[in-house]
């Protein structure tokens, strides 16, 4: 089996599922369900045996040495993290406790577990950390793509503590011989995305009639790939990926936020038009910029296609239509996620941003 950390997260739920969809080999899933981990996202796995669902923190060693004794995985799959920006700039030690020490508590139970395993256990284990492609810092316009050569120059407290994490992981590699690999991979979109991230912000806020909120000029381009490719390219970095490598992931997607946003608006002006005429676009509200904001993220993935024969199977087209129908298909998931703390925290940032 494998044990999977933060599983009840947008990327790492949509690895179970996907994963459990394709194998026979059960998931033991340890999140500690902060507002981010949501088990509704897992309610197609709930009476499914294969998978085992544990409520902690991946900084909880005494825990995770249970469970790695228990279970015995043949690898660990790193998602656990706080994962947004903007949070991490508000309130930053939360970003420091899970993705710093808290990974740094599960390198160092992973490794007392994996200095106990001999032959053939021990040569099969893994850990595998799942980071982004945000510790690169940011490009100018005309700059390449982040490669696996490039230097970190992490920009906000989130991206920081993510190199952080992802240093150690190298580290327990080089020095204590710790089968690791790193995946780096650019912005992500689909289901289960928690509404504070700028797609499924927008299409939740289109469809309420709210403003659209654009940061600064709304030209910071991200480069976006659609989650389950995400989650195709950890497995296959699981089954092939060379120890101690790190391989970037990302589905040469460059775009703009403001044309994000027109495409989003776009698609509901289509499938599902304004009731009482005209089009989303004129939802769209230009807002104070994020301090530090990143001004262009691209990705070069020619490592992991060369090496591991990986390719994303949706375009951004398919994938975006894709993810808008799932969000109408879908607002009961979202009116229960706007639970009273995603409510504070929207009124909090754009007040600010305002
Ligand atoms: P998310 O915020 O949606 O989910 C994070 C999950 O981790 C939640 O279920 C949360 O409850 C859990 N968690 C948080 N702290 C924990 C702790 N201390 N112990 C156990 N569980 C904990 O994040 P996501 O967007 O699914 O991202 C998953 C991983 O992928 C993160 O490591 C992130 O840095 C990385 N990543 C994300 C993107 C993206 O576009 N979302 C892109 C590249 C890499
Ligand atoms: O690049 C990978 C990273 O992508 C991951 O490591 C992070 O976990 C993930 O959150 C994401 O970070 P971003 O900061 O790029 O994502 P976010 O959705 O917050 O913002 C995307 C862009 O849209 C960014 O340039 C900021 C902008 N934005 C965002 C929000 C929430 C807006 O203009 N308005 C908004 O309201």
């Amino acid at each position: 089996m494998i044990l999977v950390t933060g599983g009840a997260g947008f990327i790492g739920a949509n690895f179970v599922l996907d994963w459990l969809a394709a194998h026979a080999e059960p998931v033991v899933n340890l999140d500690k369900l902060t507002y981010a981990g949501n088990l509704e996202n897992l309610a197609a796995v709930q009476r499914d045996s294969r998978h085992v669902f544990v409520h902690g923190d991946i900084g909880d060693s005494q825990l995770v040495e249970r469970l790695l004794r228990e279970h015995r995985p043949r690898a660990v799959i790193n998602f656990a993290a706080e994962s947004h920006v903007d949070r991490s700039i508000h309130a930053p030690g939360t970003f420091i406790e899970t993705n710093v020490v808290g990974t740094f508590r599960l390198l160092e139970a992973v490794r007392a577990h994996w200095s106990g395993l001999q032959g053939a256990e021990r040569d099969a284990f893994r850990f595998l950390h799942v980071s982004t492609d945000e510790v690169y810092g940011s490009l100018a316009a005309k700059d390449p793509a982040f490669s696996e050569q490039h230097r970190y120059e992490p920009n906000s407290p989130y991206s920081a503590s993510k190199a952080a994490s992802d240093h150690l992981v190298r580290a327990y590699h080089h020095t204590y011989g710790l089968p690791v690999v790193t995946t780096n991979c650019s912005n992500n979109y689909g289901p289960y995305h928690f509404p504070e991230k700028l797609i499924p912000l927008m299409i939740v806020n289109a469809l309420a009639g709210k403003p659209l909120p654009v940061y600064g000029d709304g030209q910071q381009i991200r480069d976006w790939l659609y989650v389950g490719d995400h989650c195709s390219a950890i497995r296959r970095v699981l089954d092939a990926g060379r120890l101690g490598e790190t391989y970037n992931i990302g589905g040469w997607n460059e775009k703009p936020n403001i044309e994000i946003v027109h495409t989003v608006c776009a698609l509901l002006d289509e499938l599902r038009p304004k009731p009482g005429g005209g089009g989303y676009r004129e939802q769209i509200t230009f807002v104070k910029d994020r301090p530090g904001h990143d001004r262009r993220y691209a990705i070069d993935a020619r490592k992991i296609e060369r090496e591991l024969g990986w390719k994303p199977a949706e375009t951004f087209e398919t994938g975006i239509r894709k993810t808008v129908q799932w969000y109408l298909a879908n607002g009961e998931w979202v009116q229960r996620v706007q639970s009273g703390a995603y409510r504070e925290w929207i009124s909090t940032q754009y007040a600010q941003a305002a």
